[in-house]
């Protein structure tokens, strides 16, 4: 496959930088957290500050060119769903969406990715460099915030989170170009590399609010079903979404020889030839099978596999919800886990 053209736009370009989140995330969802969601815009252009010219570049770059801010506000929705007003949990969402950002910047040089919310990458932009080293300002400047919120539980949850990050994008580097890594070997790279962070806004939540264990529990499990999910259609996206409303390349992964879960369903399911297709486009990467392989992929129904296993993740992630009292913010929690099957983008 020829490499995607860049799109020069953010999906939310020209919109002022509080509505960043507001044309990706669908606004019902966000409604209960509205004002929150305001004050978390100006809180994270506060936290970028730096004298060092370049940091603020290359973190505004990426910051300010949109964003689904979910991670943020699937803790504000927590927090809220169990009765925290404090003061902290905008301060912690954008935590979270800087050690997000970080991971992004991160992995996009991993995955040497040119396209990412509808921009060119930084890595692409500034060179590879600039955006390790800005992903590393970015986490450590999303510790010194979790410093100044002064909990020792919520450093515990943050720092084992982004622990599990790193050590699910080097096992995924680990599976790279292996075509035997099989459904469960995948599955401990999604809950590491993308579900943990979900999982440790949704708790954070919780444990703003004061929760009992048991209903934080349930929480944390919420988040990490939904951020399954999210990996899922993002894996069946990274094939089938559309370029410009997804503002990232197709392909990505297959160039990476990255064996997620649309290709192993279409090895273990397809015909021989199909399944040998598939294999060799895993052990050569690039780009040049794609279209095969997405044909492939395509009739063996291994992205409507993947999408089921999504929805089987969201509908898991509903059912944690049901000791919470009903709530707007539950109502959108339960909304999110839907979307996150769902999007497009
Ligand atoms: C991208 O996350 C990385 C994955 C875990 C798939 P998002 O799709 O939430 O990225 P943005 O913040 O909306 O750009
Ligand atoms: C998610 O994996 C990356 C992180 C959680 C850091 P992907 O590599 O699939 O994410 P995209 O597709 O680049 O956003
Ligand atoms: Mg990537
Ligand atoms: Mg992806």
């Amino acid at each position: 496959m020829k490499r995607q053209k860049i799109i020069e736009h953010a999906p939310n370009a020209g919109k002022a930088p509080c509505d960043n989140f507001r044309g990706v995330t669908p606004a019902r969802i966000l409604a209960p957290i509205a004002d929150e969601m305001r004050r978390l815009e100006s809180r994270i252009g506060e936290r970028l500050d730096s004298d060092v010219a370049l940091v603020r570049q290359v973190a505004q770059y990426l910051v300010e060119s949109g964003g689904k801010r979910l991670r943020p506000a699937l803790l504000l929705l927590a927090a809220g769903a169990c009765g925290s007003r404090d003061e902290a949990r905008i301060e912690l969402a954008a935590v979270v969406e800087f050690i997000h950002t970080a991971t992004l910047l991160h992995d996009d040089v991993v995955d040497a990715s040119d396209l990412r919310r509808g921009r060119s990458t930084a890595n692409a932009r500034f060179g590879n460099a600039a955006a390790v080293l800005v992903g590393d300002f970015l986490y450590s400047r999303a510790f010194q915030m979790m410093v100044g919120a002064g909990s020792m539980r919520v450093m515990a949850v943050l720092a084992e989170a982004t622990n599990a990050i790193a050590e699910g994008e080097v096992l995924q580097l680990m599976h790279c170009r292996d075509p035997d890594v099989g459904e469960s070997g995948y599955l401990a790279v999604v809950r590491r590399k993308t579900a943990k962070l979900f999982e440790a806004s949704a708790r954070l939540g919780a444990v703003l609010a004061g929760a009992p264990p048991t209903l934080e529990e349930r929480l944390a499990e919420y988040g990490m079903r939904v951020g399954t999910a999210f990996q899922l259609i993002d894996d069946v996206l990274d094939y089938s979404g559309d370029v410009e409303a997804i503002g990232k390349s197709l392909g990505d992964d297959l160039a990476e020889g990255n064996p997620t879960l649309p290709l192993i369903r279409a090895m273990a399911c397809g015909s021989p030839a199909q399944a040998r297709l598939v294999r060799d486009a895993i052990v050569s990467g690039g780009r040049e099978a794609f279209a095969a392989v997405l044909e492939a992929v395509r009739a063996t129904g291994a992205l409507e596999y993947t999408r089921e296993l999504a929805r089987r993740e969201a509908e898991a992630a509903r059912a944690a919800l049901e000791p919470l009292a009903p709530s707007a913010h539950r109502d959108s929690l339960l909304e999110l886990a839907a979307y996150s099957v769902s999007r497009r983008s």
